[in-house]
């Protein structure tokens, strides 16, 4: 995968995450995933629920899934080594470094690993990176994902889910205007050219993720229950279930 493609290549973790918690839709999301684990760790597992997060970037959603439970233990995968770093600075500012395994490398090819070690997880999480990935990819990803989840294994996905393209293409628009709002005044102007023309490729027919089309390829390719809970014309959290038989 082009590297160009899922990285900002500006990142700068600082100012990543000053423009991440200044959109009302982020914390929204990762408030309402990280409800999720904690409600299903008192409720349906015996024991502290085994949990992948895909695409952790800079450890915001990490910290937080960390902290919903005492025996969570979560493996938090992403490609980039300097979000990685951040990452582990915020775990260990937290004190949070032991419940949270950080490894480097590429979803798929780490999906496939586990998938040939027979490692089986309860609970896969992923904020904001499923918009990365093409069709094919996302695709791939599922289907493994189907492989390393146990039975009634849970899938929860946070990230841009428009209801159709004239929902996506206006709640793209306000996206950008929001960008220009936030890093306009912080004068991250090298930032902000890396994040609306990243929003654009986000829009691309390839890579934009409408709802109803990712509903039906999670259950394509196996998961169940598969549920929608909308928390703005663009961003919403789809989640699913592996069948108990
Ligand atoms: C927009 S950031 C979201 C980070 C974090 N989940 C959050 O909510 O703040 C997407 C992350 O996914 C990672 N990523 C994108 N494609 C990836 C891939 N193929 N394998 C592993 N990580 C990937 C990027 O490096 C980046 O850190």
């Amino acid at each position: 995968m082009d590297d160009s493609r899922v990285q900002l290549k500006e990142l700068n973790c600082r100012s990543y995450d000053k423009i991440c918690n200044a959109q009302d839709d982020y914390r929204a999301a990762l408030d309402l995933v990280s409800g999720r684990l904690a409600a299903l760790s008192g409720q349906e597992l015996r024991r502290g629920p085994a949990v992948v997060e895909l695409g952790c970037g800079t450890g915001e959603c990490t910290c937080q899934l960390a902290e919903v439970t005492q025996s969570v233990r979560i493996t938090a995968v992403d490609c980039d080594e300097r979000a990685l770093n951040c990452a582990e600075r915020k775990l260990a500012s937290k004190s949070l470094v032991g419940k949270v395994s950080l490894v480097r490398a590429d979803a798929m090819t780490q999906l496939q690993a586990w998938v040939g070690e027979r490692r089986y997880w309860d609970v896969v999480i992923s904020t904001f990176t499923f918009h990365n990935w093409d069709i094919e990819y996302r695709t791939s990803v599922l289907t493994l994902l189907v492989g390393i989840l146990g039975r009634g294994g849970q899938l929860i996905i946070a990230d841009y889910f428009p209801r159709d393209v004239i929902a996506g293409t206006a709640a793209f628009r306000m996206h950008v205007r929001r960008l220009f709002d936030i890093m306009a005044p912080l004068g991250e102007l090298g930032l902000l050219r890396e994040w609306v023309s990243h929003t654009i490729e986000d829009m691309a027919p390839s890579r934009i993720m409408y709802e109803d089309a990712a509903i039906r390829s999670m259950k394509d390719v196996g998961f169940a229950a598969v549920h929608c809970d909308r928390l703005s014309e663009l961003t919403a959290v789809i989640s699913g279930k592996i069948p108990l038989r």
